[in-house]
Order: structure tokens, then sequence, then C-alpha cells
């Protein structure tokens, strides 16, 4: 097979900037739904009528590669970045700050690299489902509809909230597989909890409407995490200041939520870090095109022979301890080292504590001096809102859903649980769940979304009632009523609440926990 083309400067330029958006899209798909998930770090799109097979993340950034050895220095988007040769040195540039975007003109690159080239798409004759974080100043709202209705074109938009979506995904999409309908569908309440690229939020949903007063963020998200991670290994072993490609990949692949991290610390003091210790195998570019963990395996072997060497040292440097019988040295013939010819000597990052210290913060922010609390206190604020009757908080309770990237590292799930039931009153009960994929669910609930047309349409905006409507709806934005009253926003996350027979859903609740018998939820008309 023909090894794929490496993407050039040239290459990246012309499909990227060139022409405008409308000119450049000639001849593409039109008449589908795009769904867009714009999230800090990753960008999701998708095509509501080809289903999952059509959906793909990319990064959300512009990144420039260093250039040197492999040719000139290139921008590349999408998926170039993934298909890149070398990563050493590739820096990005990222359209979203702070968890929105603030640089507009480099977001439509993206996105327009992202219709022609990943999706095949001519925007101005497709319809979107778009995701907002919440609490988006009126500026950004502004100009996310400058850009889909005025720029991009499209026909007919629906905007909304990445937990919104993420609840709808869960419910219906997610639970499909697992079998028959449960009391958070019935009942069309829970709480998201949303740990991405640049912040945490917990977003309450009640009878199907997120609540306003139950929505809370914490300000520290993966790119922190990647932050802190570059800093303690520049701190201790390489300058990794300007790899944060790379140091993303060592956090993503060796990075771990720790049960205790007292506990965990006091492994680490085992000779050379014990069974903590992991070695990063960093790319080249050349023999190592992407990073890896070293095999546990052959670390403990590794491992173990270094440590009979190690201890006859060890007798060497104390050997005033007194007389000691030295085991007879029989020299262990080793075996030569099979090196191959073309086998590099690989440079490591050696990770100790730094696996389970850099995700402690997301529980612990004041870790490095955040004044913020962790994921779980988010959670147990967000239910706990004066909006909101503790029989209503116990119900949102039974469904606390977990998604975002950094939900990823191993015993995320174990610890969250863990932490957040002391917080919360003993009569609630409490059942928390991780969407299956964290990454795409946003994404997937707006591809269902779209697929229930008349729900879509009756919560989405033509192109033509934007213009007719655009000072009102710009007043509203200033005023902060998009919650509840501008169409186009989506307010439910679904059309109905679902066929549900009053006393079987409180008896459901009830068996949950014992503070819900008082509960009435609505009945479907
Ligand atoms: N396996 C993994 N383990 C830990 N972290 C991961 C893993 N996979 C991805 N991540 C992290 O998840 C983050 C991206 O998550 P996600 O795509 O949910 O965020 P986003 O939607 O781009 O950001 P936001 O919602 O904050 O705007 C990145 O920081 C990435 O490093
Ligand atoms: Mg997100």
């Amino acid at each position: 097979m023909a090894p794929k083309k490496r993407p050039t400067a040239s290459g990246a330029k012309s499909a990227s900037t060139h022409g405008g958006a409308t000119a450049s899209f000639t001849g593409l798909r039109v008449g589908v739904t795009v769904v867009i998930d714009a999230g800090g770090g990753t960008l999701k799109v998708g095509i509501a009528e080809d289903g999952v097979g059509s959906t793909r993340v990319l990064a959300n950034a512009g990144a420039k590669t260093k250039g040197g050895g492999h040719g000139a220095a290139a921008t590349l988007f999408g998926a170039e970045i993934d298909e890149a040769r070398d990563v050493n040195g590739m820096t990005m540039r990222r359209p979203v700050d702070r968890g929105y975007v603030v640089n507009w003109e480099l977001e439509r690159e993206v996105l327009a690299h992202a219709f022609r080239h990943a999706l095949g798409v001519d925007p101005s004759g497709c319809d979107l489902v778009v995701t907002e974080p919440p609490f988006a100043l009126p500026s950004v709202m502004e100009k996310l509809d400058e850009t889909v209705f005025e720029y991009f074109k499209f026909r007919r938009v629906c905007v909304a909230t990445p937990a919104a979506l993420v609840k709808r995904y869960a419910d219906f999409v997610d639970e499909k597989k697992r079998g028959a309908k449960d009391l958070s569908v019935l009942s069309r309440s829970g709480i998201v909890l949303d740990c991405g690229f640049s912040f945490a939020h917990a977003t309450t949903i009640l009878d199907g409407k997120q609540v306003v007063k139950g929505i809370r963020r914490l300000n520290l998200g993966g790119k922190t995490l990647t932050n802190y991670l570059k800093e303690l290994v520049s701190f201790r072993q390489w300058n990794m200041m300007d790899e944060s490609v790379v140091i993303e990949d060592v956090k993503e692949k060796a990075c771990y939520v720790a049960d205790d991290a007292l506990v965990e610390l006091e492994k680490c003091k085992e000779r050379r870090g014990g069974v903590v210790r992991r070695e990063y195998v960093l790319p080249d570019g050349i023999h190592v095109l992407r990073g890896y963990v070293r095999e546990e395996e052959a670390e403990k072997k590794e491992n173990d022979d270094s440590d009979e060497d190690d201890d006859d040292e060890d007798d060497d440097d104390f050997g005033a301890r007194g007389p000691k019988k030295r085991k007879k040295k029989v020299p262990i013939p080793k075996k030569p080292k099979v090196v191959k010819a073309d086998e590099p000597d690989h440079q490591v990052l050696t990770l100790v504590n730094e696996r389970f210290m850099v995700p402690e913060t997301l529980f612990n922010p004041s870790d490095i001096g955040a004044q913020q609390c962790g994921v779980c206190e988010l959670v147990a604020q967000a239910v706990d809102n004066e909006d909101m009757e503790e029989a209503h908080q116990a119900l949102c309770l039974l469904d606390v859903i977990v998604t975002g990237g950094c939900t990823k590292f191993a015993n995320f799930m174990e610890r969250f649980e863990r932490d957040l039931r002391p917080l919360l009153s003993e009569t609630f009960g409490l059942r928390v769940r991780r969407v299956s994929d964290p990454i795409k669910a946003a994404l997937l609930g707006g591809m269902h979304l779209a697929s229930d047309r008349e729900f879509f349409e009756s919560n989405s905006i033509t192109r033509e009632e934007y213009a007719a409507k655009k000072a009102d709806i710009r007043e509203a934005y200033q005023n902060f009523e998009y919650q509840s009253t501008i169409t186009g926003r989506l307010i439910e996350y679904a059309a109905e609440p679902q066929t549900v027979d009053d006393k079987a859903l409180e008896k459901q609740c009830a068996a949950l926990t014992p503070t819900l018998e008082r509960l009435v939820i609505p009945a479907a008309q």
C-alpha cells in the first residue's frame, strides 16, 4: 500500500483559507443535518442522517509543525494533525480560551476544513445542531449566530448546551443498549457532570429543563492537567514546556485517579517508585512516531533483574554494618540484548507520583492553588440549590451522568462515587453512571435530537427567521433571557415526558430512597 501523502503547508492552506466559506463548498453534499459539538479541545462532528459511522473527533485547533528535518513548517487542521508524522515541537493554536471561542476567524477555518474534508457537506444547504457552553456571554452568542447563519449560511439551526444533549444521549441512545427505560428517563431528571478540556460543569436537569441555579462550573479541565504535568516533568526531568501534544498523550496513557493519594504516595517511596513507576517512550519522529507506555511485564522483569544487581551494590555501600557472609556471586550469563540494526536508544520519561497527582487536581484543586471546590463538591452544590425542593434534589441524584474526556482516567468513577456519597444527605439515594462514549456523548445526543424532526423544528430557527428577528434576539441575549425565551436555543432536552404510570414511578422512587414518597411527577398527557 502506498504510504499516505504527508500534508504540506501549501495543501493545508488551500484547504482552509482560500475564497471564503461559501465559495469553496460548491458541489458538496446538501440536504442533511450537521451536528457539531465544538469543545475547547476537540471538535466533534457528524451527519445525523448517516448515524454513528459518520462521526469524527478532530482537534479544535490549527497545529503548527516545527519543520526542519522532514520538510517545511506547516499549518494543519483536523485529521491532518492526527496523521502528522512528527509531533515533536508541534504547537496548537486554539480558537477557544477558557471555554469560550475568542478567535472566530480560526474557528471558522477549523469548521470549514471539517465540513469540507471530514463530512463533505455544503453548509448553505444543510441544517445544524450545535453546542454552546452554559453562561456564554451575549457577544459569544451573537458571534455564533453570525457564523452559522451569515458566514456558513445554514438553513436551520438549533443551539443546545452539551449537558442537555448528553442527558438525551444517556436516556435514549445509551439506555437502549441496556434494555428497559428506567426512572431517569421517565422523570427526565438528573445531573450531568461534564469534565472536558477547559472546565468541568455540573448541570441539574429537572423534568427535562435545565435549572439555571443548578449549574456550577469548576474552572479546571484537561488543559490545566496537561499544563501541570508539563511543569512537573520539566522540573524533574526533560524540559517539556513546548511539548503540549506529547504531554497530553502522556497524561491520557499513563495517569490514573488514586483511591487515596496519601496511600499512593507511600507506595512511591519504595525503591525506584515501586509499582507506580512507568516509563513513557518519547516519540522521536523517526522510529517512534507516537509515544507509548512501556509494557508492564517488561518493566517488572527489568526491575527484578536490576534489583538483584542493586542489592549487591547496597551490600558494598554498607559494608561497615559488619562482617556479612557474602553470597558467592555466580556470574549469571546475561542474555545478550538483541539490538536490531535500526533500533535506537529511546528517550524515556519516567513517571512516578505524577501519574496520580495530576488527576488528583480534579478532586482537590487547591493542590495547585486554585480556590475552588473539586468535582464532587461541584455536583453536591449544583443539586443543593434554592430553586429545588428536597424531593426533587433526591430525584436528580438518582441519575448522575458523568461525561467528558477527563472522566476517562482509570478509577475516576469509583473515586467520584465514593467521595460524593458523604457530601449528600443520608436519606438521598445516589446512582452514578458514565456514558459509554464520554467524548462523543453530546454529539450523539445531538444526532438523536436531529432525527426527531418535529422536536428539532420546534426548537430551532431558520435563516430567514434569524434575519427578520436579529435585533430582538440580540436584545434578549443582552438581558440574559435566552434560557427561557429565545427560539432556537434548546430549552428542554426531550419533547414529552415518557408515558409514565404515576403509581409505578412513585414505587420505583420509593424503592430507591425513602424521601421520594412525597414526590409527584407530572404524568404524560
Ligand atoms: N483517556 C483519557 N484519559 C484522560 N484524559 C483524556 C483521555 N482522553 C481524552 N482526555 C482528555 O479529555 C479532554 C478533552 O475532553 P472533551 O473532548 O470532553 O473536551 P472538550 O469538549 O473539547 O472541552 P470543553 O467541553 O471543556 O469545551 C482533553 O484534555 C484530553 O486530554
Ligand atoms: Mg465538551
